[in-house]
């Protein structure tokens, strides 16, 4: 017992990860989304499965394909779809990992029908999506693990610790867009994380699978009561 709790950490524990970018449909043929490749969210949800995990991945539109057996997978195009299955699986889950690039704004009408180009510009009304991330923070019961990112250029401490409160989280996990070579289309990271004591950890630039190896020894110790 003691010796399968060191090799899987995680046996019996239940987490939700998101992981990728969201697409929102202006028309049949053309939506609004984002760079994100969905890499570093499958590297967690990897992780935390070859962990002893139970892991649920929500997964927007990527070309990614999970390494660990045993992930059960839901994919999903839009931030209303996301919502949806992150309120469906949370309740149920030790502990989220929220990693999606989540739009912000979402069309207030689709057409059903392409629209077609015309003589001068376009103006698309857009509205705001809904926070997953700090819906789940209201919903949080005591014991839950709560962990989201921030992706920022500027006022990155300032701005990610931020978040960290507004969405009632556990830990935010900063990524510098700054350094060369991070971000999330490549396939590394230099992250920082920030704990809800305001313990900063910060590491260099590393493979996203390492990246993924640090938030999930972090998100452990979380986990312990
Ligand atoms: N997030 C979310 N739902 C949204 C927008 C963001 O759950 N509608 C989550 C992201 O998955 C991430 C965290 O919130 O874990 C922070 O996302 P980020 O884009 O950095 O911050 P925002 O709160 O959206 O603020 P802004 O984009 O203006 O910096
Ligand atoms: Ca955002």
């Amino acid at each position: 017992e003691a010796d399968i709790k060191q090799k899987l950490p995680l046996i019996n524990k239940k987490v939700l990860v998101t992981a990728g970018p969201t697409y929102e449909a202006i028309d049949p043929v053309r939506f609004i989304g984002n760079h994100s490749s969905g890499k570093m969210g499958f590297a967690i949800a990897d992780e935390l499965a070859a962990l002893g995990a139970d892991v649920t991945l929500v997964a927007g539109p990527t070309a990614q394909q999970s390494r660990q057996r045993g992930i059960r997978r839901i994919d999903v195009t839009s931030a209303a779809d996301m919502l949806r299955e992150c309120l469906a699986n949370f309740d149920s889950a030790d502990g989220c990992i929220m990693s999606s690039a989540v739009a912000d704004y979402t069309p207030v009408e689709v057409s059903t029908q392409k629209i077609k180009k015309q003589d001068g510009g376009l103006s698309i009304e857009l509205k705001k999506t809904t926070d997953i991330l700090k819906t789940l923070g209201q919903q949080k019961r005591a014991g839950q693990v709560l962990v989201g990112f921030a992706l920022e250029t500027n006022n990155e401490e300032e701005y990610a610790i931020a978040k960290l409160k507004s969405k009632n989280l556990d830990m935010i996990v900063l990524n510098s867009l700054n350094d060369a070579g991070a971000g999330f289309k490549g396939d590394t990271n230099k992250i920082t994380m920030i704990d809800s004591a305001l313990v900063k950890t910060t590491f260099g630039l590393k493979n996203k699978n390492e990246v993924a190896r640090d938030i999930c020894a972090k998100f452990i110790q979380l986990l312990k009561p």
